[in-house]
């Protein structure tokens, strides 16, 4: 800058020859053009110097070795509650059931009452309810955290009329001390067919398929009498233990009994219809629940239902 800038010593003089006589400006200009030669090709030089020594240093500081091993692409995969979740939809969807969701937070009237268990009734004991500190303007309704999901019974009837043919995956609470095989937070798959001339015969067949779909089609379904207050008759079902073959000696998996429970179900009871505004002359249907969380368990073997929601990767990478 200070010779060779626009303002520099150099670039001055050589502006200023034309001032001098010829003589002078014959030797000055010579001179000053041989001095700014000399200082440009100095210039360039040291430029040329440091590039060069930025290339080397980068060269060996910088330097990428193409031939190490890439960093991993860790893979996810799904948890093991949403691929039984996925794989129970798809048999019922297979054969004609439509997926639906519902809120996790619910009335009193859904979870409980539009499915026969009225305030007071006994059959609440058999749901341990997480309630809301929240009641609806009128003051009349209560809520809670969904202690199952057959509340979408109610929904889904309400808000059409039949044919209904639908499944219900969705999460579910208790108030519930936590061990080996109980959550305060589960998950429940919920059924529900309505139509005109539904018989139990078509909750035994659908049903049946669905074992045969999820468990392998050499298995053996068993339905005993169950209460469920929204149904009527209920049932639970039972497959053949698919790790001994129902043989039923020594197995963990069906502690000795040759059976599985798997869900309960029965035929929508009447009251439920009416409460919904069904014609129940006309109108009937099954229902079922069942847990994935329970049939991940006997599906691949895990012995605690707490590492579903513990997050230790180590339980889940097996999956
Ligand atoms: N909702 C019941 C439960 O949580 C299961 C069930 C659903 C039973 C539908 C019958 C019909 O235990």
């Amino acid at each position: 800058m200070a010779y060779l800038g626009r303002r520099g010593h150099l670039t001055l003089v050589l502006r200023n020859l034309a001032q001098l006589d010829m003589e002078q400006r014959r030797t000055a200009g010579a001179q000053a053009n041989q001095a700014k030669r000399t200082l440009e090709e100095a210039l360039a030089r040291r430029t040329q110097e440091l590039e060069d020594a930025r290339l080397a240093m980068s060269a060996t500081q910088e330097r990428l070795d193409v031939t190490l091993p890439g960093y991993p692409v860790t893979g996810g995969r799904l948890h093991p509650t949403t691929r039984i979740i996925r794989e129970v939809c798809e048999a019922f969807v297979a054969m004609g059931f439509s997926v639906v969701e519902g809120p996790e937070v619910e009335w009193d009237r859904y979870n409980f009452e539009l499915l026969n268990i009225p305030k007071g009734h006994p059959a609440r004991d058999m749901w341990n309810t997480l309630w809301v500190d929240y009641q609806d303007p009128a003051g009349q309704q209560s809520m809670l955290l969904r202690t199952h999901t057959s509340p979408m019974q109610a929904r889904v009837m309400e808000s059409q009329q039949p044919p209904v043919r639908v499944i219900v995956p969705g999460k579910v609470y208790r108030y519930e001390a936590t061990d080996a095989t109980h959550e305060w937070h589960f998950h429940q798959v919920e059924g529900l067919a309505v139509d005109d001339g539904i018989t139990f015969a078509d909750l035994k067949g659908t049903l049946y398929e669905f074992a045969r779909r999820m468990f392998g089609s050499e298995r053996k379904v068993r339905f005993r009498c169950d209460y469920f207050p929204f149904v009527e008759p209920g049932v639970d079902m039972s497959i053949d233990c698919f790790a001994c073959g129902g043989k039923g000696s020594g197995c963990r998996i069906c502690r000795d009994s040759g059976w599985i429970e798997i869900m309960g179900a029965g035929m929508v009871h009447p009251k439920v219809l009416a409460g919904v505004g069904y014609d129940t002359a006309k109108y009937t249907g099954f229902a079922f629940g069942l847990g994935p969380e329970r049939i991940a368990m006997l599906k691949y073997g895990i012995d605690d239902i707490r590492h579903f929601y513990a997050n230790d990767l180590r339980f889940l990478r097996q999956f």
